[in-house]
């Protein structure tokens, strides 16, 4: 198994972090059973199933509930370098409706797994994997096939986490895209003004307290009050409901020098209100343009006739963020967001569903309910799943 992202930037991303998650570890115990070299499991009388459900894609779609289905299949024996993870949590992207319709690698042909990321406990492992891992470890991962009950997971490329809790999910992939591109694109300086689009979602809380930590004053847009009020509580001086207020004419009215840097995911119409907003020797960095996954292209229309004219007119760039092409800034950007988390000084807000029409998002069938809940705009926070409650073990092995 191996990430799509990792697989565009090169592999190993994770490999980079063992180190760096292993604050507060429980205690290991060594593996005696050797049982392990042989990649050998015993499934009977231990708390691990025969067979497990996990979200299959079938058929290339953008519309999740087209493309993917639950499968009943066997759960997957770990090789050598590898662990088992019982998933408990697992975390949803905007692009996993780029994923299943087939947008990462169109050489990938359905039936593959679908899923980025996971978090929860090793029930199984590889002989090699051993010397880093043991039963009962807690570990973190993105990689392909994380919506299912169990997932094989390379050891190089999970992460130790001190506890199964979901906001670790948040810093993966969506607080690593804001840190990163913050800091290697954003090139922010103190006072300037940050525009952050989809501010009170999965990466952009992140990019809202990051430019807040720079020194900057901070605009972010959202489509409630109630997300306005949380992008207050988290540092954001100026939230914009754009249902109720009209976004152009604020940022004309309240910023007449412009915007000197943006955070931009939504594209589209937003993001042309964005380009027209950047001041001189402004910076806009395209997160992603969520606005038109859902068609069929995967591209909103976007007017860019004028784009040469308006960025030479103000010395202004527009910068694309990919963050598997910035792997090397990984293992610092998950370090120091752990550390921030653990010192409170970052918020990791998970949305589970409980405001949803039909409540929390417990098990595998509801990924497709989160899904249309951020598809809906009504995620605020990170969309997580918990698969499955905490294991009462009885295992063997
Ligand atoms: N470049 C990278 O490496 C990278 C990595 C991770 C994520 N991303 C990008 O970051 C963006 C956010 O992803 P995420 O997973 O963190 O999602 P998210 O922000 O948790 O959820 C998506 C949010 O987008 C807003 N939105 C605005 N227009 C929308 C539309 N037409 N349809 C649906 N939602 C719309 C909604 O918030 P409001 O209703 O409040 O506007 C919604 O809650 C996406 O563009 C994604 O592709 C890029």
């Amino acid at each position: 198994m191996s990430s799509p992202l990792l697989r565009r930037g090169g592999r190993g991303a994770a490999a980079l972090l063992g180190a760096l998650w292993g604050v507060g570890r429980a205690a290991r115990r060594s593996i005696i059973d050797l049982s392990y070299s042989t990649h050998f499991m015993d499934f009977q009388g231990s708390s691990i199933p025969s067979s497990m459900r996990k979200l299959v894609v079938n058929k290339l779609s953008p519309n999740f509930r087209e493309a993917v289905s639950v499968h009943t299949a066997a759960v997957p024996t770990p090789g050598d370098a590898d662990l088992l993870v019982r998933n408990r949590f697992v975390g949803i992207n905007a692009s996993d409706i780029n994923y299943s319709a087939g947008r990462y690698d169109p050489s990938v042909k359905p039936p593959f797994n679908a899923g980025f990321e996971g978090i929860g406990e090793v029930v199984g492992l590889g002989l090699s994997a051993s010397s880093r891992y043991t039963i009962g470890d807690t570990v973190a991962y993105f990689g392909s096939g994380a919506f299912a009950e169990y997932t094989v997971v390379p050891a190089k490329e999970s992460v130790p986490v001190p506890a199964v809790k979901p906001e670790f999910l948040t810093l993966l992939v969506s607080g690593a895209t804001a840190y990163i591109a913050l800091k290697r694109l954003g090139d922010l300086a103190k006072g300037e003004t940050v525009l952050v689009t989809a501010a009170a979602g999965g990466t952009g809380q992140f990019a809202v307290q990051f430019a807040k930590q720079a020194g900057c004053h901070v605009i972010g847009t959202c489509s409630s009050d109630e997300k306005a009020g949380f992008l207050k509580s988290i540092g954001c001086d100026r939230p914009i409901n754009y249902t109720t207020e009209d976004l152009a004419k604020t940022l004309r009215k309240e910023y007449p020098k412009g915007i000197d840097v943006v955070y931009e995911s939504v594209g589209g119409s937003v993001l042309e209100v964005a380009v027209n907003s950047l001041a001189n020797k402004g910076r806009l960095i395209v997160i992603g343009f969520i606005s038109g996954y859902q068609t069929t292209s995967g591209i909103p229309s976007f007017k860019g006739a004028t784009l040469p004219v308006k960025l030479l007119q103000k010395s202004a760039s527009i910068r694309g963020f990919f963050l598997p092409h910035f792997l090397s800034d990984y293992r610092e950007a998950l370090g120091s967001m752990m550390q921030m988390f653990a010192k409170r000084k970052l918020v990791c807000e998970v949305d589970s569903g409980e405001l949803a029409q039909e409540g929390r998002f417990v098990g595998l069938e509801s990924i497709f309910r989160a899904v249309d809940y951020m598809y809906a705009g009504k995620n605020l926070g990170k969309v997580v799943v918990e698969v499955a409650p905490p294991a009462v073990s009885n295992s063997k092995l």
